[in-house]
């Protein structure tokens, strides 16, 4: 994939409610990533590699505000400064090239999201996350030697619910896919679909056991480029669901799936429930694709055989290519 669009894009990190003022590490599209929470509580980041000898900053302290590497001390301001060389005379006197290369960074949605250049677009906005009528559950993350193209469009996919999720999200006695269409924006794919409800499982029953016109679950998504996905659903009356999931592409190989759950029912269920249910589901996921070929989806429309029903795979691989995620460089 076109490393530059990739690089122009909002991705997740890390959860909000896993950063502190303690550094830590992240990847990113191939990049050593330091994370860590300023004193006003603002997440920061920059490149995990101190220009003295490529230590790794996040092996380091965070010292009145600055992040101080652990090998020989120098210090770090969060634009990527370095202010401080104990090993000079007059330690102030850095210089110019003495600099780590810092990165947007910011908070959103129960995500840290980074951007390694000026994004092209916004992240989006989802009210529910911030309505006290809904209460969002974190799940996974989902950490896969797959490609974040992989993982964002297995979350996509009708035609596997019958086969992999047998039970808990499709029925192997009912595995046609409805007709659909898909309305694509810019960077942001719409596409609706009601399909048969699985009922709930004894042991994990996350959907709605309250109002529901009929037995069809409908589902609203909205895949916003590259990587992120925002699922509606409802079952005709009130209870709805909010599905908020993002890819974090951590190279070639590899991606963090981050899944929120917002639910405006069963607010008193324990939210370990909606993490086994996840859990579960993306561990069913996880084998099939990371038995893919290693690598982003093919973009090329030529070496997968696609049939009609596989509409969403196709717009999301043609969106790509027209928003310039085609190619190598
Ligand atoms: S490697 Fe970071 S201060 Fe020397
Ligand atoms: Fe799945």
């Amino acid at each position: 994939m076109n490393q530059s669009a990739l690089r122009q894009a909002w991705h997740p990190v890390c959860y909000g409610a896993e950063l502190t003022d303690a550094p830590r590490a992240a990847r990113l599209l191939g990049e050593p990533v330091v994370l860590w929470r300023d004193a006003a509580g603002a997440p920061r980041a920059m490149r995990d590699r101190c220009p003295h000898r490529g230590t790794a900053l996040s092996l380091g302290k965070l010292q009145s505000g600055e992040l101080v590497c652990p090998y020989h001390g120098w210090r770090f301001a969060a634009d990527g400064r370095c202010t401080h060389i104990p090993q000079l005379e007059d330690p102030a006197r850095v210089p110019e090239r003495a600099r780590v290369e810092a990165w947007r960074c910011v908070e959103k949605l129960g995500l840290v999201w980074v951007a390694l250049e000026e994004p092209r677009w916004p992240l989006p906005e989802l009210p529910e996350f911030s309505d006290p009528a809904w209460r969002v559950v974190r799940t996974g993350p989902f950490d896969w030697r797959a490609h974040a193209s992989r993982q964002l469009e297995n979350f996509t996919d009708f035609g596997h619910f019958a086969f992999v999720h047998e039970g808990l999200l499709g029925d192997p006695s009912n595995p046609v896919v409805a007709p659909h269409q898909v309305q694509t924006d810019g960077h942001v794919l719409r596409y609706a679909y009601g399909r048969p409800d699985q009922p709930n499982t004894e042991a994990l029953p996350v959907f709605t056991q309250g109002e529901r016109k009929d037995s069809l679950r409908r589902t609203h998504y909205a895949i916003h480029l590259p990587f992120t996905l925002v699922e509606h659903i409802d079952w005709g009356g009130a209870d709805g669901m909010v599905y908020l999931f993002a890819s974090q592409p951590v190279d070639e190989a590899r991606s963090i799936g981050y899944c929120q759950v917002a639910r405006n029912y069963q607010h008193e269920q324990p939210e370990s429930m909606m993490r086994d249910f996840e859990r579960t589901i993306f561990e069913q996921d996880r084998r099939i694709i990371e038995s893919q070929p290693v690598g982003p989806v093919p973009l090329d429309g030529a070496s997968e055989l696609h049939l009609a029903f596989d509409k969403v795979a196709l717009a999301y691989r043609r969106a790509l290519r027209e928003q310039g995620f085609g190619g190598a460089s």
